[in-house]
């Protein structure tokens, strides 16, 4: 076993796809995604110590056994206001969430239909359920119509990013409804990168919050700067969901209720995002000043968010231009394959409202120098 790891870190270090756990202190953030800059709130500090002093630093137990709390309760609330949902299930992750529901949804006799972007998450999900499991390309609502179309399953669903994680583009979610609705197929969309970026959400924005068809998951550690995930549903069929999810999602039944602290930090910055309209403007900004400065000098993918990509080439060239980036003090993501479907290595660009614009200014000007310079292709040996 011992060898076989070794063997399987040389082909990952010759591919350019090593990666590792660094601490990132002291580097300038372009990479998070703590978009609201709310991750370091006081307030949000202030409702985990306050929970953790209340219920502890631990559910301690499954939510189905002792570990629902009122700190639950009161996040999936606060959940439901922020993205105008009537149904809430909070997970420990988003990556628990998206699994969960996927894996609770299919099974034999539902067709689950992937968008070739789709997070890793919602992938090891459609895998879990055990479904036939086909890949639409990207943000095409005629394959996904195809696929629907020639299915043998009675069942169907279908999985987007509502922004996409990567190339930070948006889902065509109100053709996509559509699609769903004309195939009886179930839409689900996973707002990790929009909600609190866009107040409510794209599915808000899209006038589909109140479409019982449609299923949101959500990650609270993103725009919501806590940790743990959500799904959340409309109508009769939401409140079904909810309680199929209680009783089947093997990550929800099987796993500690998520932290009092964190939910109760997750719903402190849901009530902030659903108050503070001044905070996706202050985001908006921020990601017009990082495109302004480098779709001139990279092939970037702008996004609709926060998040932009350049688009490098191979995976040594961007591990490369990351680690260039790091010795100026400058942290970039680095996506290579699997993460991108296409082959094409990225360094993601994410912008936050807690950025000042000249500091921004200034880490952009040696992100735009760096990107000026690089070989895009394979780094000198
Ligand atoms: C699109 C998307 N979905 C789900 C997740 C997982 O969320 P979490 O980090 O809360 O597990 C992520 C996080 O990287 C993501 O980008």
């Amino acid at each position: 076993m011992g060898r076989w790891i070794a063997d399987r870190a040389r082909v990952r270090a010759a591919r350019g796809g090593s990666r590792a756990t660094r601490v990132a202190a002291g580097l300038y953030d372009l990479a998070s995604n703590d978009y609201l800059g709310l991750a370091r709130d006081p307030r949000l500090a202030a409702a985990a110590a306050a929970a953790e002093a209340e219920f502890g630093t631990s559910a301690a137990a499954s939510r189905v056994v002792v570990g629902t709390l009122a700190v639950h309760e009161e996040l999936e609330a606060a959940l439901c206001r922020l993205t105008r949902r009537e149904h809430a299930l909070a997970f420990s992750s988003g990556y628990a969430a998206n699994l969960g529901l996927l894996a609770s949804l299919g099974g034999p006799g539902t067709l689950m239909v992937l968008d070739e972007h789709a997070h890793a998450s919602l992938i090891d999900g459609a895998r879990l359920s055990r479904s036939g499991t086909r890949t639409a390309a990207h943000n095409s609502c005629d394959d996904v119509a195809r696929l629907l179309a020639g299915r043998r399953e009675p069942r169907a669903v279908v999985a987007v990013e509502s922004v996409y994680s990567v190339l930070g583009d948006a889902a065509p979610l109100a053709r996509l409804a559509e699609v769903c609705a004309e195939h009886d197929a179930v839409l689900v969309v996973d707002e990790a990168h929009s909600i609190g970026v866009h107040g409510a959400g794209s599915v808000h924005a899209a006038g589909l919050a109140g479409d019982p068809r449609v299923v949101v998951t959500a990650t609270l550690s993103k725009a919501l700067g806590s940790q743990g995930g959500a799904v959340l549903g409309a109508g009769d069929f939401g409140a079904a969901l909810r309680d199929h999810l209680v009783n089947t999602a093997r990550t929800f039944v099987f796993d500690t209720g998520l932290a009092p602290g964190a939910a109760a930090a997750a719903a402190e910055a849901a009530r902030i995002a659903a108050a503070d309209g001044s905070l996706p403007d202050r985001l908006a900004a921020r990601s017009r000043q990082i495109v302004a400065a480098l779709a001139p000098v990279a092939e970037l993918d702008v996004g609709c968010g926060a998040v932009h990509s350049a688009r490098i080439g191979s995976a040594a060239a961007a591990a490369d231009a990351a680690g260039q980036l790091r010795r100026l003090g400058i942290a970039a993501g680095c996506f290579r394959p699997p993460s991108v479907p296409d082959g094409v290595s990225r360094l993601r660009f994410t912008a936050r409202a807690a950025q000042d614009r000249h500091e921004l200014g200034r880490a952009l000007a040696v992100v735009a120098d760096v990107l000026t310079t690089i070989d895009r292709q394979e780094p000198a040996a």
